[in-house]
C-alpha cells in the first residue's frame, strides 16, 4: 500500500454576526446562529498536508514548523469522527485499502499570526478536516464536513464555504442540525473587500472558549443579546447580503461587533479584547462614514485587538487612503506600494 498525502488550503472567515456562547461545550453547539465572510485564499489562510503511513509510530501534528500536541478532546473528536466515516466506507467496499487505523501526520502552516484573534483556529480546523476527508475519499458534502469541523472550533464550520456563510445553530441536542450553509457565493458580491489591521500579533489573553463560558455564566446582557438582538439581526443581515446593501450590512456588522464586546465587558471579571488602538480605528471608521454621509466602511473585532474593515472596491481609495494616513508607518502596505492615495480628506486629522 503506497503512502498517500493530500494538501489543501482553507481561508480564514471573519464573523459579521458573532458566535459567542456554547449551549453544549462538548459538541460545540452555539447559543446563537452567526454569519461570516470567508476571506479570499490570497489573504489569510492555512495550508495543511496530511499523510498516512504504517511506518509512523503515532498521529502527529506540526504547526508552523513545531510539533504540537494532538491530544486535546476537540482534535480527538474530529479525528475519531473522520476515522469512523472511513471505517464505514471500508466496510461497505472491501476492495478499499484499510487505512483508517494507520497513523496520520498533519503538517499545517498559517501565513498570518496564530491565536491572535485572526481566526487561525477556524482556518486550521477547516483545513485539517477537509484534508483528512480528501485523503480518506469520504463522500461527505461541505455541510456534513462543517459539522465535524465545528467540533474542533465552532467558527471553523464556516470556513468550509467561500463567500457569505451562515452557521445555523440548530435545535437538536445531538448537534446534527448545527451546520454551516452558504448564503451566497463570493461571485454574488465580488466588490466586497476586507482590510486586516494587525494591531497586535501576540496571543490573545483570554482564549475564546474560556471567555464564552465566563460571559454565559456572568453577563446580564448576554441573555438579551442571544434572545432579542441576534435572531432579528441574523435575518436582516442575510437580507442585506442578498440585496448587496452595503449600508445596512455595514451598520449591522459594526453594531454586532459592539454588542459582542459589550457582553465581554459585562462579564465578571470583565474581558477586554479591544485596546486603545482598536478604539482609535473605530473612531477613524466612524469619522469617515460621518464625513461621507453613508457607511463607506465597517469595522469588526474578534477575540483580540485586531480590526477587520469591510468596504466596497469602489471606495478602496477613500478607506485605504484614510487608514494609510493614520497607520501608514506600520509595515504591511506592500501590496499597495507604488500607488498613492490622493483622497481629499473630509475631516481634520488633528481630531485624532
Ligand atoms: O471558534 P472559536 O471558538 O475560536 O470562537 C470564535 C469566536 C469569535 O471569533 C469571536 C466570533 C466568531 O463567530 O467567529
Amino acid at each position: 500500500m503506497a503512502n498517500k498525502y493530500v494538501t489543501v488550503t482553507a481561508p480564514v472567515n471573519i464573523a459579521t454576526l458573532k458566535y459567542w456562547g456554547k449551549r453544549d461545550r462538548f459538541l460545540n453547539l452555539p447559543t446563537n446562529s452567526s454569519i461570516s465572510v470567508t476571506l479570499s485564499q490570497d489573504d489569510l489562510k492555512t495550508t495543511t498536508s496530511v499523510c498516512y503511513s504504517k511506518n509512523f509510530e503515532s498521529d502527529a501534528l506540526y504547526l508552523n514548523g513545531n510539533e504540537e500536541s494532538l491530544s486535546s478532546p476537540r482534535q480527538q473528536s474530529c479525528l475519531k469522527l473522520l476515522r469512523k466515516c472511513r471505517i464505514e466506507k471500508e466496510e461497505q467496499d472491501p476492495s478499499l485499502d484499510k487505512i483508517a487505523s494507520l497513523p496520520l501526520h498533519i503538517v499545517s502552516v498559517n501565513n498570518f499570526p496564530t491565536a491572535a484573534g485572526l481566526a487561525s483556529s477556524a482556518a486550521g480546523y477547516a483545513a485539517m478536516v477537509y484534508s483528512i476527508a480528501k485523503l480518506y475519499q469520504l463522500d461527505l458534502d461541505r455541510s456534513e464536513l462543517s459539522k465535524i469541523a465545528r467540533q474542533g472550533s465552532g467558527s471553523a464550520c464556516r470556513s468550509l464555504y467561500g463567500g457569505f456563510v451562515a452557521w445555523e445553530m440548530g435545535s437538536l441536542d445531538n448537534g446534527s442540525d448545527s451546520k454551516a450553509v452558504q448564503i451566497a457565493p463570493r461571485a454574488h458580491w465580488p466588490g466586497i473587500r476586507a482590510a486586516i489591521l494587525v494591531v497586535s500579533a501576540a496571543k490573545k489573553e483570554v482564549p475564546s472558549t474560556g471567555g464564552m463560558q465566563l460571559t454565559v455564566k456572568t453577563s446580564d446582557l448576554f441573555d438579551y443579546r442571544v434572545k432579542q438582538v441576534v435572531p432579528a439581526r441574523y435575518e436582516e443581515m442575510k437580507k442585506a447580503i442578498l440585496a448587496k446593501d452595503f449600508g445596512v450590512f455595514a451598520e449591522l456588522t459594526m453594531k454586532d461587533s459592539n454588542s459582542f464586546h459589550a457582553v465581554c465587558l459585562d462579564s465578571y471579571p470583565p474581558i477586554f479584547y479591544m485596546n486603545d488602538t482598536s478604539k482609535r480605528i473605530v473612531k477613524v471608521i466612524t469619522t469617515i462614514n460621518e464625513a461621507y454621509g453613508r457607511n463607506v466602511a465597517a469595522y469588526t473585532f474578534d477575540a483580540g485587538p485586531n480590526a477587520v474593515i469591510y468596504y466596497e472596491e469602489k471606495d478602496e481609495d477613500i478607506v485605504l487612503g484614510t487608514l494609510h494616513e493614520f497607520f501608514g508607518s506600520v509595515p504591511g502596505w506592500a501590496k499597495k506600494s507604488g500607488k498613492s492615495f490622493s483622497v481629499p480628506r473630509k475631516f481634520p486629522i488633528e481630531k485624532f
